[in-house]
């Protein structure tokens, strides 16, 4: 595979320096459960909530221009919640899928998943699949949700491969460099990230996306995810158009 080019220049191609519109944005969806015990409701009313949420988000990134839009769903340190989280997680993704599959395809989104998603089991991975499958052709927006995804096991593996290509003398360790390792990544073919969003007032990147976020400008939010919609997309869109973007120089 031909390496793309390294972080830097990636991003400086796009730029979106003083004005411009973010082509790929992140987000970090926090705050199901506070939302949810804020009205005494089950944690899982608020991953349904959640759920509606990433609905209007994902239309209104379509409006907005946004071309690649990565959804971080289920960490692969979120297997540590209780089983019946888990279940109902799976459940509410299956049921999402199911739901929204031919509006997503009407709509002209491509889905795409990094991550280790076979750990979800025959029923919910042949769903992801076939709309995976389904939505190929569509190139209006592409939406990528993160499943059992962990960054530093993503940049681990990465590492991984590099070293057994060395091991087999296809590969001198000189040769590898960052466009190198990022070709590896399972974010390879999509633009640099410009953006990352993370709501219900925390401040961690929590193991997503840590290379890709390395000159991603990130914005944070008080609203709990289940209440993010247009306009919370639009008032990052637009914090985001009024920074400027220097990649490390001046
Ligand atoms: C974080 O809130 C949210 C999650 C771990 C799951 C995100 C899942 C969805 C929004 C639902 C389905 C997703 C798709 C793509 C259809 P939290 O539970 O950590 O909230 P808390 O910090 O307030 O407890």
């Amino acid at each position: 595979m031909t390496p793309k080019p390294a972080a830097t220049e990636g991003a400086l191609l796009h730029g979106g320096a003083g004005g411009g519109a973010p082509r790929h944005v992140a987000i970090i969806m926090d705050g199901n459960g506070r939302w949810a015990a804020k009205r005494g409701l089950p944690r899982v009313a608020g991953h349904r909530a959640g759920a509606e949420a990433v609905r209007k988000t994902l239309k209104a990134a379509v409006k907005n221009g946004v071309e690649v839009l990565t959804l971080y769903a289920f960490s692969s340190e979120n297997w540590r919640r209780s089983e019946e989280e888990v279940s109902d997680l799976k459940g509410l993704l299956g049921y999402y899928l199911e739901r929204e599959l031919d509006e997503l395809d009407r709509e002209g989104v491509r889905l795409c998943l990094i991550g280790d998603h076979k750990a979800f089991g025959p029923q919910l991975v042949e769903r992801l699949e076939r709309a995976v499958e389904k939505t190929a052709h569509n190139d209006r927006l592409t939406l990528v949700v993160a499943l059992n995804y962990g960054s530093r096991n993503e940049i681990a593996s990465a590492a991984r491969r590099l070293a057994a290509q060395v091991a087999a003398g296809e590969l001198e360790p000189s040769d590898i460099d960052e466009a190198r390792l990022g070709a590896e990544l399972m974010t390879r073919d999509w633009p640099e990230l410009d953006l990352l969003i993370r709501t219900s007032g925390e401040k961690r990147l929590s193991n997503f996306l840590l290379w890709q976020a390395a000159y991603a400008e990130l914005t944070f939010t008080d609203t709990l995810w289940p209440d993010f919609d247009e306009a919370a997309l639009r008032a990052a869109l637009d914090e985001y158009a009024g920074r400027q973007r220097r990649f490390g120089g001046r």
